[in-house]
């Protein structure tokens, strides 16, 4: 028998919008699962226990009559132990007091070394930053002129009628892809700091392009052009193979004041805890900081509560349209 449905809506691998549906059953557990609703349930939560004790609640959870059912108890603990790990363990890793649902930036347009295409720039990504609280799905054209991805991009804001809700964010992966150097409008030329600097300090001041963000405008080791494009532009400037998660080169980059927000890769450095070092190190700089998945990436979810857990305020993790990168979306609606 059927004994409760609950629906959500979630996004399929197109991105659009679907349903998801619990069905519960009462087949063969249906006893455990009222035993866990009108029973453990309501004298668990009137025990007022803090959630990361698991210990004193699995004792208590054992001191309850047996004949309450192994299945209810263990169903029990085991989503204790879920419910107070990710993303609040991680807090209390950190030591953040707030969480926060982190700003997603969607790729929408893949160029550079991830999609075999001729745009220069790896990633044009869709940012709403109304809210308050290739490799990476973005769509793959050939097209020469960053400045008509840009069009694009900015022809669909204004078609969905979001323009004053959603800002564009850059990943031009310059070391990747040493043509980023180049290839800007229809012309081979080599970009300078000093003129890709003016020509998005004009972009964004006339807020033609609503550029927010650029990530890898210079080559990783080019510090002298990532610091003089730091000092022109007041928008976000992250660092992602110039830091590569690594507290050395976020330290240098601090002192040279190369960029002002650090691109969390958890994978770059190795453990958990040395990616919330990472982190703190950049927070205590000022930087903002944007948790990233990779161009390589599985189903796994964990990046989601790392940017909750971390209060990061900021996630990339893709398009809306590979369900690898999706499923990071939809574990931040869940
Ligand atoms: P990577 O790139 O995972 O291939 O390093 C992704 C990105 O730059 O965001
Ligand atoms: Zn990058």
């Amino acid at each position: 028998t059927i004994v409760d449905i609950r629906a959500r809506q979630i996004f399929d691998s197109r991105g659009k919008p679907t349903i998801e549906v619990d069905v519960k059953t009462g087949d063969g557990v249906s006893k455990a699962i009222d035993n866990v609703h009108q029973i453990i349930g309501p004298s668990l939560v009137a025990q007022k226990f803090n959630v990361r004790d698991q210990q004193k609640i699995d004792d208590w959870l054992l001191s309850l009559d047996a004949r309450l059912g192994a299945n209810a108890l263990l169903g029990v603990s085991l989503a204790v132990a879920i419910a107070g790990s990710r993303a609040d363990h991680i807090a209390k890793l950190a030591g953040t007091s707030t969480l926060t649902l982190p700003l997603p930036a969607f790729n929408i347009i893949n160029g550079g070394a991830h999609a075999g295409n001729i745009i220069p720039f790896q990633e044009f990504m869709i940012i709403p930053t109304a809210i308050n609280v290739g490799d990476e799905g973005g769509f793959a054209p050939n097209i020469r002129s960053v400045y008509d991805c840009l069009d694009l991009i900015m022809e669909a804001i204004k078609k969905s009628g979001y323009l004053e809700h959603v800002k564009i964010g850059l990943d031009v992966a310059a070391s990747g892809t040493p043509f980023s150097y180049m290839l800007m409008e229809n012309s081979w030329r080599n970009y300078t700091p000093i003129l890709l600097g003016n020509i998005l300090v004009t972009r964004c001041n006339l807020a033609q392009y609503v550029v927010c963000s650029i990530e890898d405008a210079f080559d990783q080791d080019d510090f002298d052009s990532w610091t003089l494009l730091s000092s022109m532009l007041e928008i976000q400037i992250v660092g992602d193979d110039l830091t590569v998660t690594n507290p050395k080169r976020i330290k240098e980059a601090i002192s040279r004041r190369a960029c002002n927000a650090l691109l969390l890769k958890v994978n770059q450095i190795g453990t958990l805890s040395e990616s919330i070092s990472a982190a703190l190190m950049a927070k205590s700089a000022s930087w903002n900081v944007m948790v990233s998945h990779r161009s390589g990436e599985t189903e796994d979810t964990f990046i989601a509560d790392l940017a909750v857990g971390l209060d990061a305020g900021q996630i990339k993790s893709g398009a809306t349209c590979r369900s690898e990168r999706l499923a990071k979306y939809n574990r931040l609606l869940r």
